[in-house]
């Protein structure tokens, strides 16, 4: 799909994107690139970094890939030293490494709780942290009156209740919070902005081939615009908007891109019925004389 934006808004910039490999995290690596930026990818599998530094190259985007884990600190300052080493400064930390099942709170041991947190909110954390050196105004490469930017990929689950994933519902809730936690910190510090994307159902990645559900995904409210499923592609652009210029007064917000759905309950009643009710009701209570209650009517 065309862009949106113009070729070059990342010109001159240098990003670095846990799980740039696959999936939502490929595609912001792959627009970046088209955008303008040098990409480094980090990710636990070499032949998935292979392929995906192999794809964007053949796009004429500079990429590279780190192979790390963000559950080990080391590999974490590794692969930002790396970054640092190979492209020579950092502006853009993109946090999508994620990792995720369903399975009900009984069943769950407090291990797997645990890995889940680990992945998506202590190694979070943990990259910001590495980073925030390179990221920092003044840093190399960078001017002494402007600091880099922060993405992290968080999820909807958590504004309400969603079932068997108490594990990803907590991960992602402190993600939400170490988002505002260090823009509000390192935004006055040292002008680095920090900014969430919360994604909706995604067609074509494995958080929707684990976790989908089937009636999101094949039944015939996907065609309406509240419940249709997103694409990789609405997700890049809107990282393009909070990491490039154009977001530049933007910082500790988490920007849902899901369509709405995230408000949506089961409608109890269908429409025209509402509407019948509605008016039954209004006749009667005008209808009805002072005092009478309309149940005796
Ligand atoms: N149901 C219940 N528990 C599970 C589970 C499942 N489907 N998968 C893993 N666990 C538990 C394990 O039982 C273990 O706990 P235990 O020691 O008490 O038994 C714990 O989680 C760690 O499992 P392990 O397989 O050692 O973790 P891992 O580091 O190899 O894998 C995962 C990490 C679990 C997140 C794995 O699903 C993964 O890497 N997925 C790829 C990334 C991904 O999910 N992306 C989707 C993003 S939406």
């Amino acid at each position: 799909m065309e862009s949106p934006f113009k070729p070059n808004i990342l010109n001159g910039k240098v990003a670095l994107l846990t799980g740039g490999g696959s999936g939502i995290g490929y595609e912001i690596s792959s627009q970046f690139g088209q955008h303008g930026a040098c990409v480094a990818i980090m990710g636990r599998r070499k032949s998935v970094l292979d392929s995906a530094v192999a794809s964007l190259r053949s796009l004429g985007i500079q990429a590279v890939g780190f192979e790390g884990d963000v559950r080990k600190q080391e590999d974490a300052k590794k692969v930002v030293e790396s970054t640092i080493k190979h492209f020579g400064k950092l502006d853009i930390l993109v946090n999508a490494a994620a990792g995720n099942f369903l399975v009900s709170a009984e069943d769950l041991s407090p291990n797997g709780f645990r890995t889940v947190m680990d992945i998506d909110s202590v190694g979070t954390f943990t990259m910001c942290r590495e980073a925030l050196k390179y990221l920092k105004k003044g840093a190399p490469g960078r001017t002494s009156s402007s600091g880099g930017s922060i993405l992290n990929i968080s999820a909807t689950l958590h504004y309400t209740a969603s079932f068997y994933q108490i594990h990803v519902s907590a991960a992602k809730a402190a993600v939400d919070a170490l988002t505002r936690n260090l823009a509000l910190e390192w935004g006055t510090d040292y002008d680095i902005r920090v900014n969430g994307i919360a994604p909706g159902p995604i067609g074509d990645t494995a958080g929707m081939s684990k976790l989908g559900p089937d009636e999101i995904k094949n039944s015939s409210r996907k065609e309406m615009p509240l419940y249709k499923l997103g694409e990789k592609w609405d997700i890049a652009v809107a990282a393009l908007y909070l990491t490039s210029e154009a977001g530049k007064y933007v910082n500790g917000t988490t920007l849902v891109v899901d369509g709405g759905l995230w408000l949506s309950r089961p409608r109890p009643l269908p429409k025209e019925a509402v509407k019948q009710l509605s008016r039954t009701v209004e006749k009667r209570s005008r209808a009805a004389p002072v005092g009478v209650p309309t149940s005796k009517l």
